[in-house]
Parts: C-alpha cells; structure tokens; sequence
C-alpha cells in the first residue's frame, strides 16, 4: 500500500522513515527556479563541481604526500614523478585552485550585475563571503605544503603582515606559525587546516548557501520576483522545475567547463607561472629570498591594494577592508531596481570602472613594484573604494527603466 508520498517497496520503505521523495520533490523536481536563466546561473553549480574535484584529488594527494619540512618537497616530486597518474592527480589539484576562484568570481560578478545580494538574498550574499574569505584561507594554507620557495617566501610576507597589528602582532605571528621563523610546526598545522579542517567549513558553509538559496528562492537576469506572479496552481508563471531543466541545462556547463580545465590541466598546467610560480619548483630555502615575491593570482588585486599604502599597517587595514567592505554590500547599494537591465548609466559606469580597476590591480599585483606602476595602484585602490562609497547615493542622480511585472 502507498504511503503518504505515495510511495511503495523500497522507496516506500525508506520515505517512512527518511524525507527522501519529499526532499527530492521540495528542492528538485518541484522547486521552481526562474525560467531564464543564463550564461552567469552557470557558476555555482560549476563552483559545487570544482569544490568536489578538489576534495577528491586532495584526497589522493594526501596519500603520498608528507607534511614535514623535511619531506614535502621530495613527496610532491614523488607524486609528480612516481605515483601511478600521480602527475594527473597533482595538477587537476592546483589548476583546480585557480579554476576554483575564477569561478566563484565571476559567481559573484553575476550577484553585482543582477543585484542578487538585495533583499530577500542579504543573508545567502553574507553567506557567499565568509565562503569566500574561507576559501582564501584555504588555498593560502595550501600553497605552503609543496614547500617550494614561494610557498615559503610567500607565507612569510602574508604572516608577517599580522605583526603590524599595535600590540599584538608579534604574538600573534608567532601563535600562527607555532615558531619563530615557517617551520616544520607551521607546515604541519597549515596541514590539518588545509586538509581537514577547512574543507569541513567550506562543505558546511555551502550547505547553508544553498539552503538559504532555497529558502528565498534564485534571483535572475531581469531582477523580478518570480513568486509574485503564479497561477491557478500556485506554481510561479515564471518558474521552471529545477530537475529536469536545469539538471540538463548546468550539465551542459560542467561539459565545457571540463573541456577547457582539460585543456590547461594537460597542456599548461603552470599557466606561464600564474598557476604554478616558477620559484615552487626549488625547494624551499630559508637562507635564500627570491628576487621578486608575489602570490598567485587570485590575490593579486588585494596584494596590490596592501602595496598601494606605503605605511605596512595601513596596508594591512586596506586589504582587511577591501574585503569586509564586501559584506556591507547589501545595505550600500540602495538601489529599489536589481537587475542591471533596468539600472541607469551611473551604477553601469561605477560598475564598469570598479572591474577594470580590479583586473589592473590583479596585473599590478603581479609585477615588482616601480614608482609608476604604485600611482596607478593607488588609483586603482581608491576607484575600489570608491565604487562602494558611492553605491548609497548613486539612487539620486541614477535614471532607472522601469522593471516588467513578469521575466522577459
Ligand atoms: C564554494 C563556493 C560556492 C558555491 C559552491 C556556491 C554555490 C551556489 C549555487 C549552486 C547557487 C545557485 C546557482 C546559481 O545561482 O549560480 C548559488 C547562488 C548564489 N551565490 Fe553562491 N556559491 C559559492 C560561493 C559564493 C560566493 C563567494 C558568493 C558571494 C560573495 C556567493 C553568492 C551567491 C548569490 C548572491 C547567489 C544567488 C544568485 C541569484 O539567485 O541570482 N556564492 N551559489
């Protein structure tokens, strides 16, 4: 007999004990997400795929390697050289971490362009930024362990900038590193960080953006709330079911996703040494500083903007604040209009500038510092800045369209 799922035998049997029919039906086949979604919608569920890739290859990686000082190197050459498809494993692993931030930017560009943080979504948007500045975390705990010179050299500029905190920096880098210079003790803990503990947060943390997701529902490209409108049947007029439609339809995503990651995986894996720095492949040498430290490119625009102050601490609270100036988002952009399509040219030119200035502090961020290159930086840095502080007042002078009552 059916039960109240209206299902029988095994599923039926498991209905009566786990919400397994009414999960699948409340969050897939029956939850109703905007019909026109585009190219942007593709990012979180690319975002998922990379965040599985990662944990999986990090699994395998962390069956060969070892975390000791006097180890690490040779384990990844190991695994490199050794390890059956050990090569495979390796650079899906590190193309991965960059192929992980290029998604969740351009993920969170697409929040900026059809005002996806706005109200309902402040929460899921918070949400996305702690993940975000997790994520950072993550991946800098995990450029130590090959223990390379830029690993080394790296985390001793990023850890040392905590000792420009009045008062308690010094105790507070030593606290970090566990030492008083990197040592074994800092690889092993970035370890257990890089390889446990984070990952957990990360995985949890994207459970609750998707159950905030669902709670509220998904924006779209035109901005218009899909539940306003439904029909004799309580469904939104405007809404699609999630499975089959989008199923398919992200699944066409992961495909050209995967073809161009295979692409960079198997024919440049270092990227020219924005993916992999040339200085990784020496091992790391505490008597010896490169020439020219600088982070992988994921965090070069906020290297750039922590260079761009000359005073060290006052570099260090502009780079905190480029970020944290990101969970304010949701309550500077005061504008009553979401979507792009219908905001005025004053919000598409701040846009358009904040972008550019972010790719150029990237770029600069890249390069040895020159007096040119840092007067660019700092203008780059206040057009950052700027594009937040005039986002709450952008409404009076902004031209609006008018917003259609339905999706277009
Ligand atoms: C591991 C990283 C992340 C994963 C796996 C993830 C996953 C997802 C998924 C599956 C969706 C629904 C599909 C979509 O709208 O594309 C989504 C939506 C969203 N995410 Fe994320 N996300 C991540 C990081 C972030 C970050 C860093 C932010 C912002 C700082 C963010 C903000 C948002 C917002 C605002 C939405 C709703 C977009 C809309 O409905 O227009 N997410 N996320």
């Amino acid at each position: 007999m059916a039960n109240t799922q209206g299902t029988t035998g095994l599923v039926g049997w498991i209905d009566e004990r786990f919400p397994l029919t009414k999960t699948i039906r409340e969050h897939l086949t029956e939850y109703y997400a905007p019909k026109n979604f585009n190219f942007w919608y593709y990012f979180g569920s690319l975002a998922l795929l990379v965040l599985i890739l990662q944990i999986v290859t990090g699994i395998w990686l962390t069956m060969n390697y070892k975390p000791s000082a006097e180890e690490a190197f040779a384990s990844v050459e190991y695994i490199m050289r050794d390890v059956n498809w050990g090569w495979l494993i390796r650079y899906m692993h590190s193309t991965g971490a960059s192929f992980f931030f290029l998604v969740v930017y351009l993920h969170m560009f697409r929040a900026l362009l059809y005002g996806s943080y706005k109200k309902p979504r402040e929460l899921l948007w918070l949400i996305g930024v702690v993940i975000f500045v997790v994520l950072m975390a993550e991946a800098f705990m995990g450029y130590l362990l090959p223990w390379g010179q830029m690993s080394y050299w790296g985390a001793q500029v990023i850890i040392s900038l905590f000792g420009a905190i009045p008062g308690i920096g010094d105790s507070l880098t030593l606290w970090i590193r566990g030492d008083y210079v990197i040592s074994d003790a800092t690889l092993n803990r970035f370890f257990a960080l890089h390889v446990i503990a984070l990952p957990l947060v990360l995985v949890g943390l994207v459970f609750v953006h998707i159950v905030a997701l669902h709670a509220v529902g998904s924006n779209n490209p035109d901005g218009v709330d899909i539940k306003k409108v439904k029909g004799p049947d309580g469904k939104p007029l405007d809404g699609i079911p999630f499975h089959p439609y989008y199923t398919v339809k992200d699944l066409v995503g992961v495909v050209v996703f995967l073809i161009f990651f295979s692409v960079v995986v198997f024919f440049a894996p270092e990227m020219g040494g924005f993916f992999l720095e040339h200085p990784n492949f020496e091992p790391a040498d505490p008597m010896k500083t490169p020439e020219h430290i600088a982070p992988v490119w994921y965090f070069t625009p906020f290297y750039a903007i922590l260079r761009a102050v000359p005073d060290k601490l006052g570099g260090v609270i502009a780079m905190g604040a480029a970020i944290v100036v990101l969970f304010f988002l949701p309550w500077l952009d005061r504008s009553p209009v979401r979507s792009i399509r219908y905001r005025g040219f004053a919000f598409k030119a701040a846009l358009a500038l904040f972008v550019v200035s972010f790719l150029i502090l990237g770029y600069l961020g890249a390069l040895p510092p020159s007096p040119g290159r840092t007067v660019l930086t700092q203008i780059c840095t206040v057009i950052y800045f700027a594009f937040f502080a005039v986002l709450p007042i952008l409404p009076w002078f902004e031209k609006t369209k008018p917003v259609p009552e339905r999706v277009t």
